[in-house]
């Protein structure tokens, strides 16, 4: 299975995102690897954790676009009440037979179109690198849907890649598609206030991989 032609049949089809589930799908069988599977949590998440920003208003955690389930499974040993959504039915399915014990509700979810009741319900919406592998056509109302999902109070914790130039940007081809610093603007149209950026030495590098946080104001 080549990505390029999988991706590039969906988006002909006006489906941006529905690629995702005949990957997992067909990874399965066939033992490939799922390109963005890291077989760990993120460091940048256990790191994060570890010496929080923010403090967090309580312990409701959504894990957005959750793939294989290894940052929902940490954030659920560490106690935190976790919420792990997903498109692709395959990969919760996946997710939950590799962290059988630990307790987590996988939850299929678009988060283009998040359903109400997880609408404001998460202290902390935990999303790792899956807005630049979505088409920047749907890239606002993914955004928009994350920060929705964030309480009053509450944080977002957002891993992604940005393009370190507007040259650079353009010279990459995806998915991923590294996302422009100007798109973080979505987070606060959303409604939220960012804290932090951080990132490691850019260097000569076309993209650079940031941990960003961001919180909603209590009302
Ligand atoms: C690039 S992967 C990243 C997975 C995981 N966060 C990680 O870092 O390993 C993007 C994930 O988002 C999911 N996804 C894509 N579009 C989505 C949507 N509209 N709503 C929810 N999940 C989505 C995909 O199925 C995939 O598991």
């Amino acid at each position: 299975m080549d990505l390029d032609d999988l991706v590039g049949d969906h988006l002909e089809r006006g489906e941006p995102t529905g690629w995702f589930e005949p990957l997992y799908a067909a990874a399965i069988p066939r033992s490939l690897r799922v390109p963005w599977a890291r077989g760990a949590p993120h460091p940048a998440v256990v790191d994060w954790l570890d010496d929080p920003p923010v403090r967090l208003p309580g312990s409701r955690v959504a894990v957005v676009g959750c793939g294989l389930g290894d940052d929902a499974a940490h954030l659920a040993v560490r106690g935190f009440a976790v919420t792990a959504i997903d498109v692709a039915p395959t990969a919760l399915r996946w997710a939950a037979r590799r962290f059988r014990t630990a307790p987590v509700n996988w939850r299929r979810g678009d988060v283009l179109a998040p359903d109400d009741d997880l609408r404001g319900a998460f202290d902390l919406v935990v999303e790792v690198h899956t807005v630049p592998w979505l088409p920047g056509v749907v890239r606002d109302a993914a955004m928009s849907g994350v920060a929705g999902l964030v309480a009053p109070g509450g944080a977002a914790l957002v891993v992604t890649e940005l393009a370190t130039s507007a040259e650079a940007g353009s010279s990459l081809t995806g998915p991923p598609w590294p996302q422009a610093p100007s798109e973080l603007a979505t987070y606060r149209a959303a409604g939220l206030t960012r804290l932090t950026l951080e990132h490691a030495e850019a260097g000569a590098a076309a993209s650079i991989e940031v941990r960003t946080t961001w919180q909603r104001p209590v009302a």
